[in-house]
């Protein structure tokens, strides 16, 4: 009974410990119970990358469509970069195709007082990044849905994102800082044509993980 007892006792504190080392999150960005899984360290390295360089103009394809409450799922991309442009006196501009993404992502934006820091379009991505004037420190592209399995739309995103990155890399330059989405996954996943693109054009692959992460100079 007591080895019995000694034994549930152990197995809970490794579900406990396990638990604990499996949420990551990014504090003191956001409080720590927001889980970023497996895009936290390429997210807090991204970060990192913004404030060494001073980025000012940040632009995303594809919104926190749930806000925060898929922050482990989706990334809540929006809000971490809009709360990192809040702080750190820049701009995020984030493009949606989907009117229902950029309303969800709106009300959230309100609800952390992000409003003056985030600008939120409705439009075809590729559309909107052609517009595009200003010089960009900062491009996260995440937008196409890919799928695991279905190779029709994996070829779909892969060509779309593709497509984002012919649309804005004249307004990138040496220290920008690229961040792809959704790219360890079967056939390369979204950035596996942007990445190959921008390799063969001088750019280097910085940190490799379920995202990717892209600077010229190191
Ligand atoms: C995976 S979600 C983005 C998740 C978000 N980055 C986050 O961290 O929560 C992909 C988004 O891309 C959008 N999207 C799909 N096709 C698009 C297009 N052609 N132009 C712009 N956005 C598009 C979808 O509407 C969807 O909201």
């Amino acid at each position: 009974m007591k080895f019995l007892l000694t034994l549930i006792v152990v197995a809970v504190i490794v579900a406990v410990v396990r638990k604990l080392v499996r949420h990551k999150n990014l504090a003191p960005l956001l409080p720590r119970r927001y889980n970023f899984g497996k895009r936290r360290d390429t997210l807090r390295e991204t970060l990192r990358l913004l404030d060494e360089r001073g980025a000012k103009a940040l632009l995303e394809t594809g919104v926190a469509r749930m806000g925060l409450e898929k922050s482990k799922g989706d990334g809540a991309s929006t809000i971490v970069f809009g709360l990192w442009a809040k702080q750190n006196d820049a701009h995020l501009y984030a493009v949606d195709i989907d009117p229902a993404a950029t309303e969800r992502a709106g009300q959230a934006v309100v609800m952390m007082d992000l409003s003056d820091s985030v600008t939120l379009v409705t439009s075809d991505s590729v559309a909107y990044l052609d517009e595009f004037t200003d010089m960009v420190d900062f491009l996260y592209l995440d937008s196409y849905d890919y799928h695991k399995t279905d190779t029709a739309i994996q070829t779909a995103s892969q060509d779309h994102h593709l497509n984002e990155i012919k649309a804005i890399e004249g307004c990138l330059h040496e220290d920008t800082v690229i961040l792809i989405d959704d790219c360890d996954l079967p056939n390369g996943g979204k950035g596996k044509l942007v990445i190959e693109r921008l390799t063969a054009n001088g750019w280097k692959v910085h940190m490799s993980e379920y995202q990717v992460i892209l600077v010229k100079g190191e």
